[in-house]
């Protein structure tokens, strides 16, 4: 049995026992396995190492009230794990091979999956880097496949509490880049943009489009979102993007749930007034509600500093209950674990 606290996680690596691994040489993956070795061995020349050709996902398992365990749309994360594959020339991933991984490693680790009721959940790290002898800029000769888990709580600290974002100078993606594609590199430009967002006391940065600066794009870790006062729920539309899974289910939810007007447009960095609630979202994230946003000199509040706004949380406990399976779901959106 384990002692983890599940109330009071946060966002850190805990070993768990289990992860999958497969390899790729040869145009073909071996059939992959259950190890208990958290290291991988690789070659020095790897081009995931030198050229940052890798990709991830970020999915997670969630505790029933009846025991069982639900994943959320892990299709769309196999679809968009082999979308950044391609930007990157690596193999496809068979989305067959991606579901029976993820549920082989949430079975084989089932009891490090939180119990209902706790917040927590059992966050799974798809991972796929291109390794073997090379040195040129040139597509990896052999490929990795790993899925590993732990549990998790909130990623920014204050979960349903807002919190503060800034405005950065910095750009995050380029307009034709890889920003729609979850690859390292994105995430490796954010360190520092976030690193001096942290050093002032803001959750994260917010990016701007990277043509005009005049457009929100997203978080470093997560999609925006706004709501105005007369109910639309407004989410930046752009190809520089990760296209978030979550995002797209909100605005089905804030459509079909709440009545909303659901739209993914254009969202100006100085007409922030037009809104009255916005927030985070994303698997990390799940729905982060912000406070308020600094942008140059000016600082923003949205609905309150301190309390999460109404519809926000009426979004949250419509996407939460349909995770942990309090609330029917649309079709297709819940994959069951079969634990024995
Ligand atoms: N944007 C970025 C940069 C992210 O890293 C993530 C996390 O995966 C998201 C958005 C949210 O995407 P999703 O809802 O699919 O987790
Ligand atoms: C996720 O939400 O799964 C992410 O990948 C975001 C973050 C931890 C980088």
């Amino acid at each position: 049995m384990t002692t983890i606290d599940w109330s009071n996680l946060g966002f850190s690596y805990i070993k768990t026992p289990w992860r999958f691994l497969a390899t790729w040489k040869d145009g073909e993956w071996s059939q992959g396995e259950l190890t208990e070795d958290n290291y991988l061995h690789i070659h020095e020349g790897s081009t995931a190492l030198h050229y940052g050709q890798q990709c991830f996902e970020g999915l997670k398992a969630y505790r029933r009230k009846d025991g069982g365990v639900n994943l959320f749309r892990p299709d769309e994360n196999s679809k968009r794990l082999n979308h950044s594959a391609y930007r990157l020339r690596m193999p496809q991933v068979p989305e067959e091979m991606f579901l029976a991984a993820v549920k082989q490693v949430v079975k084989a680790n089932q009891e490090f999956v939180p119990p209902y009721g706790s917040g927590a959940t059992l966050y799974l790290r798809p991972l796929l880097i291109g390794v073997g002898e090379n040195i040129g800029v040139s597509p990896a000769p052999e490929y990795i496949f790993t899925v590993f888990c732990m549990p998790v709580g909130p990623y920014f600290k204050g979960g349903l509490a807002p919190t503060n974002f800034i405005v950065s100078d910095y750009d995050r993606a380029a307009p034709n880049g890889t920003g729609a594609a979850k690859v390292g590199g994105n995430y490796a430009a954010s360190l520092l943009p976030g690193f001096e967002a942290h050093e002032r006391a803001f959750s994260d940065c917010i990016y701007l489009d990277p043509e005009t600066h005049t457009k929100i794009e997203e978080v470093g870790s997560a999609n925006f979102f706004g709501i105005t006062g007369d109910d639309q729920f407004i989410t930046p539309k752009s190809p520089s993007i990760l296209p978030s899974i979550t995002k797209y289910s909100l605005l089905y939810l804030a459509e079909h749930a709440l009545g909303l007007t659901a739209i993914e447009g254009d969202v100006f960095v100085d007409e922030l007034d037009h809104f009255v609630e916005a927030g985070a979202c994303g698997t990390a994230a799940v729905i982060s509600p912000i406070g308020g946003i600094q942008n140059g000199d000016d600082f923003h509040v949205f609905f309150s500093e301190t309390e999460v706004g109404p519809k926000t949380k009426a979004l949250y406990d419509q996407l939460t209950g349909i995770q942990f399976g309090d609330i029917d779901a649309p079709e297709g959106w819940i994959f069951d674990v079969a634990l024995d």
